[in-house]
């Protein structure tokens, strides 16, 4: 269409600017269906070295639009030049999108009583005595003391709003686990209370 445009009629300057948009959009859809595809055909792990912090950026191809649609911004806070992990992409990408979704089903929640409120996410890594740390904050709906445990569970969901299965944790947890890792919940930030909840996760550093 750009192609077959007269450039000579004003009007059509603009059609050229939104199909020049439309074919940028079409090209970022593809490389975003080619990462899911890969994603979803993924058999068996495939255990080398890798680097978090690219695989959470990673990440943000996959879900950034969904977030955005939500009024929930993500920002990171990546240390640089922190050690490897043994570990596979696929998988760890699976992890942090399963984390990222599971704080914009809480902040949508909270948003159901404060619909002015900005979502807000934030993912940090660090490395300290042969371990990495993640961080996955958020400022969603939290999560209560008597549940922390229980979340981990296959199959039990406390937000009533969502559509899920309960799958998502369980799943991280086995991932994790296959890292020699660990995760839990915390509700507060170097000793402060926070409002929503903040995920946190130690990777042995790749030896
Ligand atoms: N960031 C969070 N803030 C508040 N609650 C959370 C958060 N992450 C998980 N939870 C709670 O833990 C429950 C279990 O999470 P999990 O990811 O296993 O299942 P799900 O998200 O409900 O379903 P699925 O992941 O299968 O779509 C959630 O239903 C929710 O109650
Ligand atoms: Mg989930």
């Amino acid at each position: 269409m750009v192609d077959d445009i007269n450039y000579e009629e004003f009007e059509n300057l603009q059609a050229v600017s939104e199909l020049l948009k439309i074919c940028s959009l079409v090209d970022k859809s593809s490389s975003i269906i080619d990462h899911i595809r890969s994603f979803s055909k993924k058999s068996g792990f495939f255990m080398k070295s890798i680097d978090l912090n690219k695989a959470i950026l990673n990440t943000k191809s996959l879900i950034g639009q969904q977030l955005k649609k939500n009024n929930i911004e993500i920002n990171f806070e990546l240390r640089k030049n922190i050690p490897k992990i043994y570990g596979d992409n696929i998988s760890i990408e699976q992890l942090i999108v399963n984390m990222i979704l599971n704080s914009k089903d809480a902040i949508i929640e909270k948003q159901q009583e404060n619909p002015d409120l900005d979502g807000n996410i934030r993912i940090s890594t660090s490395h300290t005595n042969g371990m990495i740390k993640m961080v996955i904050q958020d400022n969603g709906i939290g999560i209560p003391d008597v549940i922390k445990e229980k979340i981990f569970l296959k199959g039990y969901k406390e937000i009533k709003g969502k559509k899920g299965m309960g799958l998502g944790l369980s799943l991280v947890t086995k991932i994790i686990e296959l890292y020699n890792g660990k995760i839990w919940v915390e509700d507060r930030v170097n000793g402060n209370y926070t409002q929503g909840s903040n995920f946190i996760f130690l990777i042995p550093e790749e030896i």
